[in-house]
């Protein structure tokens, strides 16, 4: 019998298997690497991607050095953290316009007592936590999120976690002959499959004349360091442009299980008073929805972008 199951025939292309172990290609980034920062000690969680950043105070307003060094170590790692900012709601704002305009979300409103810019996430024993999906935040827009600034106000006592995937080394890392089909390929990004569930069906058909399914590219240029990256989500990308339906499903399924890889990824584990910052052009977030019935409550405000190219 055992002998048998070894005869059993391997795949013709089992040294081509895309999900083949082995080295891979892993660089924070493409332009320049290892900058050294003057104002603050950076901590990195993981080789890539995610550091956090000690000696700032998130209060304050930021001198201009100050400023561009974070904006430098936002694209060196994608995602930096700072721990125990007790900063309110206005000072977050202040500190995310160091950064850029900050965007209304079109479907999540403004707590009472908050500007409009702020997204509460509370989930708790009545809302359960449903951001648990790869995504780069409203890619669904024409001119998706540049970056965005979450703050942890409650954190539950085990869990809650968030995931980044770094979309750099998610392309840098595709079998060549996947690069060759997709780099001039676009696909379609709809807001229908993630927020319809939160709209009445006149709703639904209001929204989707004001936000109509966008095209971009399934490969973007980040506009600051030149880099290619990988920017297609399951959240919102729902066809590829010119494919049929089964080809389109096959190649994004395919391309949406990268960031499952786990040199691509950091994981961070919040505490009250956390905030993470990242580059929502270079990573994609998962937030792990594992702590129900605790409660979570965070804020987020986000910085507008421009159009993937
Ligand atoms: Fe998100």
């Amino acid at each position: 019998m055992a002998n048998e199951l070894h005869n059993y025939p391997r795949p013709v292309h089992f040294n081509n298997r895309e999900d083949k172990e082995g080295p891979r290609i892993l660089r924070r980034r493409v332009d320049k690497e290892n900058q050294t920062f003057s104002f603050f000690k950076v901590k990195p969680l993981n080789p890539i991607i995610g550091a956090e950043i000690e000696g700032v105070d998130l209060s304050k307003p930021l001198s201009t050095p100050l400023r561009e060094e974070l904006n430098e170590a936002l694209l060196e790692w994608k995602v930096i953290f700072f721990r125990n900012q007790a900063i309110t709601s206005e000072q977050q704002i202040a500190f995310a316009k160091n950064f850029g305009e900050l965007e209304v979300h079109p479907f999540y409103n403004a707590p009472t007592g908050r500007a409009k810019e702020v997204i509460q996430f509370n989930r708790n024993k009545v809302q359960k936590g449903f951001e648990n999906i790869w995504h780069s935040d409203v890619s669904f827009r024409e001119q998706p999120a540049k970056a965005a600034i979450l703050r942890l106000m409650k954190v539950p006592p085990v869990g809650g976690d968030t995931l980044w995937a770094d979309m750099g080394a998610a392309y840098d890392n595709l079998p060549d002959t996947i690069k060759e089909r997709i780099d001039t390929l676009q696909a379609l990004h709809d807001f229908t499959p993630s927020f319809s569930h939160l709209m009445s069906p006149e709703e639904l058909l209001k929204w989707q004349k004001e936000f109509s399914a966008v095209t971009h590219p399934i490969v973007r240029t980040h506009p600051e360091t030149g880099r290619k990256l990988l920017f297609v989500n399951p959240s919102f990308t729902t066809r590829i442009i010119g494919l049929d339906e089964k080809e389109s499903e096959e190649l994004l399924q395919f391309l949406f299980r990268q960031t499952h890889i786990p040199e691509y990824q950091v994981r961070f584990h919040w505490e009250p008073n956390s905030i993470a910052f990242w580059d929502n052009r270079a990573t994609q977030h998962y937030a792990v929805s594992d702590y129900y019935p605790y409660e979570r409550l965070a804020e987020r405000v986000t910085i507008a972008g421009d159009r993937p190219y």
